[in-house]
């Protein structure tokens, strides 16, 4: 277990403590405030180059990280990937090498293989590696950031601070996380964070898209979404991941809607203060309905929101590895 990002790769959350996710919670939260200023900018990374690798699609993470890193003042170098000379055939090591050649701190990278980020981390040891979300594997951002967006709702309802509460507002909490369990790296990031915190997780998904392995997650299985969607004090949908082949997991769209689409009738049973999260980006009409989505149950553009702070943290404590800086 590591009880600290500082100075690390951030590759997965299945190997982080309570208390270290817990730390780059609490350093978000400073970093909230500096989001919130007119000029949203502070010197911890000055001087620092992080490489911005996307390999596969993306507009939430790419897009925050490279804010993240901007208003951290590190210099932030983008591959366009589609029009590197990777169409020419050159490798994912020779492109790390490339990049690294140029002199960077850090590598966010985003890529369809499992596994991929740690590979990269093996390529340049000396540079920090932060995973964007690798195959079905992991998506470590996203876990903390759904985390930090739980916990800041909670505290807020309570008249506190995030940081007052640290994991405490977990204790007891019940996560239910629906749909595309299988192909989704976000619900097994989700999972790590919130079952290290203290929540207790149930997943619901056809059976087919049910994680072969799922014996050995720390989770229940509800075997109907429709009597755990009154148990959850959070729901957290997952997208159809048709371009992971998941549209064949199904029957039909249709049909996945109808026994585990977030709809507007399900929605009526929900606890009356249960959250409704989704990464995104969403198949609207299909996981949820668009109404449901724009409902003030939904903490979607909170999520969305709050990846900034959360990359802040991250890139911060595993770059910069020390507290020096922070609230310039
Ligand atoms: N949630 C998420 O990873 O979104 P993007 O694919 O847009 O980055």
């Amino acid at each position: 277990m590591i009880d600290s990002i500082r100075g690390e790769n951030l590759l997965s959350l299945d190997e982080l403590s309570r208390e270290a996710i817990v730390e780059v919670l609490d350093t978000a939260e400073a970093f909230v405030e500096v989001n919130q200023r007119a000029i949203k900018k502070v010197p911890a990374l000055k001087g620092r180059v992080v490489a911005s690798l996307f390999f596969e699609e993306s507009t939430r993470t790419r897009l925050s990280f490279e804010t993240a890193a901007k208003r951290l003042s590190a210099d932030v170098l983008s591959l366009a990937v589609a029009s590197s000379s990777m169409k020419k055939g050159e490798s994912l090591r020779d492109t790390i090498a490339t990049v690294d050649a140029l002199g960077i701190d850090a590598v966010v990278m985003r890529h369809q293989s499992s596994g991929a980020a740690l590979q990269v981390s093996r390529y340049v040891p000396h540079v920090r590696v932060i995973n964007g979300g690798d195959g079905l594997h992991q998506h470590p951002t996203q876990g903390l950031l759904d985390a930090f967006t739980i916990r800041q709702v909670l505290a807020e309802r309570r008249g506190t601070t995030g940081v007052e509460s640290g994991s405490e507002l977990f204790e007891g909490l019940h996560v239910l996380i629906v749909g595309d369990v299988r192909h989704s790296r976000v619900a097994r990031s989700d999972i790590a964070a919130y079952v290290a915190l203290g929540a207790e997780v149930r997943i619901a998904a056809p059976g087919t898209l049910l994680p072969e392995c799922v014996a050995q997650w720390p989770v229940g299985v509800a075997r109907d979404f429709d009597e755990a969607i009154e148990w959850a004090d959070v729901l957290g949908l997952l997208r159809l991941q048709r371009e992971r082949g998941s549209g064949s997991f199904v029957p039909t769209l249709g049909e996945f809607t109808a026994t585990h689409g977030l709809t507007v009738e399900r929605a009526r049973r929900i606890k009356s203060d249960a959250l409704i999260m989704h990464p995104g980006p969403m198949n609207r009409g299909i996981e949820i309905d668009s109404l449901v989505a724009d409902s003030s149950a939904a903490v979607i553009e909170r999520q969305v929101h709050n990846g900034v702070p959360i990359r802040m943290a991250v890139l911060y404590l595993s770059v910069a590895g020390s507290t020096e800086g922070q609230g310039s």
